[in-house]
């Protein structure tokens, strides 16, 4: 029969610096391993919008069947990925948009949607009254400006809840260390922190607890990571109070890849849903994303398995050749 058509895929990362996106290139890998005759690129923008566009132009250069971006910020990435459409090459934007409609399909959670969750549990946790300051994602970036928007637009909603102070940041905590400080001081009265990821939220809380107010400022993070240092350990460990789940869709953006290479029917917009998690059902989520691990373990265990009575065969065959030749 004939081998399965080879496609070549490189996938456009903005970071790959953080334990959100190796759970990402975790599940991409994860999903690739069913389709061996894919092969797979991945470019690391680290966080470097120039750099991103030398890079994609570098995939062009080298030849690939679809890419998979994530846009790290989106004006400057969006000419570069409408070029690769305009040459007839499928995109899939993953998490990180561009500003742009030119894209095959998207793959990542609804930012506007994580903003305003947020924005809800916020002024219910606060019985609808009080003070709250907002960490931002970097400018520009897709997710933070949706997360914003989500957020004001449920705040709206509750005339009780102010948002008195804004920090923008660069997605990484050292910067909400640096910048978080003067503007807490400057705003004694905050009763609660939207921190756009739960690498910020964590610094948030190292900065309170610096100032002494720990005690008086909920935390409210996003992504909900399993592991050791995730959002659902910060959320266990009574560091921050909720986290948004966003997952960050490796899998499906590798299935949905493969659907518009194979040209079977996919949807354009793949949304990946979010949810509180928090004191009521950390427990629950963690228990759940063990179980999950502990089988993935298992298939790669299976695969291992499989692989090595393939080997095993084509050994043997060599051996029938080399008799049959004899
Ligand atoms: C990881 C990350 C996540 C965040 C997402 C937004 O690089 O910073 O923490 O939710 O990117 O694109």
């Amino acid at each position: 029969s004939a081998p399965p058509p080879k496609y070549r895929i490189g996938f456009s990362q903005c970071t790959n610096g953080d334990a959100w996106r190796q759970a990402m290139l975790a599940g991409m890998k994860k999903e690739l391993s069913f389709y061996p005759e894919v092969s797979f690129t991945i470019k690391d923008a680290r966080y470097n919008s120039a750099l991103q566009e030398q890079q994609i132009k570098e995939l062009l250069r080298q030849g690939i069947d679809l890419l998979i971006v994530s846009a790290n910020e989106a004006e400057p990435v969006t000419p570069i990925v409408e070029e690769v459409y305009n040459r007839g090459i499928p995109v899939v934007i993953l998490d990180r948009r561009t500003t742009s409609k030119l894209y095959t399909a998207y793959v990542g959670g609804n930012n506007v949607e994580v903003g305003r969750t947020a924005g809800n549990y916020a002024a219910s946790l606060l019985k609808q009254r009080g003070q709250v300051l907002e960490v931002l994602g970097a400018p520009g970036s897709s997710p933070a400006v949706d997360r914003h928007r989500g957020f004001g637009q449920a705040l709206a909603a509750y005339p009780g809840v102010q948002l008195v102070a804004q920090v923008n940041s660069n997605w990484e905590r050292p910067s909400v260390l640096a910048r978080l400080p003067a503007v807490l001081r400057a705003h004694p009265e905050v009763d609660l922190i939207f921190a756009h990821n739960d690498r910020l939220a964590l610094g948030a809380y190292q900065v309170c607890k610096q100032l002494g107010r720990q005690n008086q400022v909920k935390i409210v993070g996003v992504d909900g990571l399993p592991g050791m240092r995730g959002g659902i350990q910060l959320v266990q460990d009574g560091v921050i109070t909720a986290t948004l789940l966003y997952s960050p869709g490796g899998e499906e953006a590798i299935r949905t890849a493969l659907k518009i290479l194979r040209r079977q029917p996919y949807d354009k917009e793949n949304i990946l849903g979010t949810m509180v998690i928090d004191s009521t059902n950390a427990l629950t989520m963690k228990l759940q994303t063990e179980k999950l691990g502990s089988q993935q373990q298992d298939i790669q265990r299976q695969q291992q398995l499989l692989q090595q009575q393939r080997d095993t065969y084509a050994s043997q065959q060599t051996v029938l050749y080399v008799l049959a030749a004899a």
